[in-house]
């Protein structure tokens, strides 16, 4: 590797940050880490932190699951790449797909499609969903319904049924037929509806009239997140995603569930849908399925969409859709040696446990600092505290204030996300109570600093 200060002086200089102004960030360089182990990272001048954003709510089992290392570091051995495309397969990928089958099985999820990440994850279950209409004879069926404040990725259907401006505005006109009900997000609503059960109702009421309107014979999809990540940690209440389901199915439109941060424990079930007992049409996954080794995803489909698919007799089922790393062997092998560390670890339980610690701990802290005008949590380890600079007004704290906080809890010892005010917490599923702990120590203190 080479020497610090030749890292230092190419920080950002010939490369683009994801999710950042390139200026912003030669002016602010990012924050080099060089190396990681269990919950704990440490940058270029040997500073340690514990990870409280998990990479980017991927890395569940921490930087050390050796299993996973060594399952990656053996297949580039054996078969470092062969595709699936048409014609060829894998040993790895036929295991995986098996055992997938397995996991998703009881949310009603029977076949594999592997991608390379989230948005691909994504794109593919949009592409599918209208696909899978036309096979079926609604051929009209082409819209895509989701919430505002989704998130869903970047590619372009991705970024078309996201809910988000920042990810929009710039790449607009995106894609056409994408309409955007409200999220069921207490703190800030159309309706001025601070009881998360009533919200439920007037958000799934939305749905229906968008339906009505737009005409349900038209709606191939709706999208959303079992929790919303990205856009703040929102948690529906738990009647919010079954009655999505049963819209849904009254209506005959797809439930894409995007299980890219949910799937695999973070809430404290097994997968998203689980938590709300909600059985899917398609499930798109990547990220942790791998623990964010090696770039991967897969989109779970149902038995009914797949025998749709299968018994299709014309040229329709043709899937004219894929990626060159669609079923990577590497990858297979990762996530098969992390499914069993999952299961292994059982790591929903000590999600669900240190969540609670975390947002009891926030709560507390809301307790003393005005500033956290919204605490957003309780299942498993998705939290975020909302940030303001007048908690009447519910103003948001300023981009200056907000990147103060984050430096000094990084001084303080912990990593964590600043997202618009949100502050993200996300850590790996097998932090334990002690440095649980730590985040929340280093966040008081920083808040402390701040104000005084
Ligand atoms: C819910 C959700 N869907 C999709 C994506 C996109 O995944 P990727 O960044 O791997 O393309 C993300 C990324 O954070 C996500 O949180």
């Amino acid at each position: 590797m080479k020497a610090s200060n030749f890292l230092k002086e190419n920080n950002a200089r010939h490369m683009w940050h994801p999710m950042a102004h390139p200026k912003d960030s030669q002016h602010n360089p990012p924050k080099i880490i060089t190396s990681a182990r269990g919950v704990r990272l440490c940058d270029i001048d040997n500073h340690q932190v514990i990870d409280a954003v998990g990479g980017l709510w991927n890395v569940n089992l921490g930087f050390s699951s050796d299993p996973v290392k060594k399952a990656i570091a053996e297949q580039l051995e054996v078969l470092p790449y062969y595709s699936t495309f048409r014609g060829t397969t894998n040993d790895a990928i036929i295991e995986l797909s098996y055992e997938l089958s397995e996991f998703f099985a009881p949310d009603g999820l029977a076949t594999a499609f592997f991608t390379s990440g989230g948005s691909d994850s994504v794109e593919t279950a949009l592409r599918l969903a209208r696909q899978y209409h036309k096979i079926n004879g609604e051929p009209g069926r082409v819209k895509y319904l989701s919430l505002k404040k989704g998130y869903h990725g970047t590619h372009t259907g991705a970024a078309s049924v996201n809910g988000n401006a920042n990810f929009r505005a710039a790449y607009e006109p995106l894609l056409p037929g994408c309409f955007h009900i409200p999220a069921p997000y207490t703190y800030r609503n159309p309706f001025n509806e601070s009881d998360p059960a009533k919200l439920a109702q007037l958000c799934v009421a939305a749905l229906e009239n968008e339906v009505a309107f737009q005409g349900a014979n038209t709606i191939a999809a709706f999208i959303m997140e079992p929790i919303l990540g990205a856009g703040g940690v929102i948690v529906p209440h738990d009647t919010f995603m079954p009655m999505i389901r049963e819209v849904c199915t009254r209506h005959g439109i797809l439930l894409i569930a995007d299980e890219v941060i949910a799937a695999f424990g973070r809430t404290g079930a097994w997968s998203g849908s689980r938590l709300w007992g909600v059985q899917p049409d398609m499930s798109c996954t990547a990220k942790a399925i791998t623990n964010g080794y090696f770039p991967f995803g897969a989109v779970m489909l149902s038995q009914q969409i797949v025998e749709v698919f299968e018994n299709d007799s014309t040229a329709a089922g043709f899937i004219g859709h894929g990626y060159t790393y669609s079923g990577h062997p590497v990858g297979a092998a990762a996530a098969l040696a992390c499914l069993k560390e999952t299961r292994r670890l059982n790591v929903p339980v000590n999600a669900a446990a240190r969540g609670t610690q975390m947002y009891e701990g926030l709560n507390q802290l809301q307790t003393k600092y005005e500033m956290i005008g919204d605490v957003r949590g309780g299942k498993g380890l998705m939290t975020a505290i909302e940030l303001v600079s007048d908690r009447e007004k519910k103003t948001p704290l300023d981009k200056k204030t907000t990147g103060a906080i984050q430096d000094a809890i990084y001084n303080n010892g912990v990593m964590v996300r600043i997202s618009g005010p949100n502050m993200i917490l996300s850590p790996p599923l097998i932090i334990d109570e002690g440095d649980i702990g730590k985040i929340l120590s280093a966040i008081d203190s920083a808040l402390e600093s701040v104000m005084s």
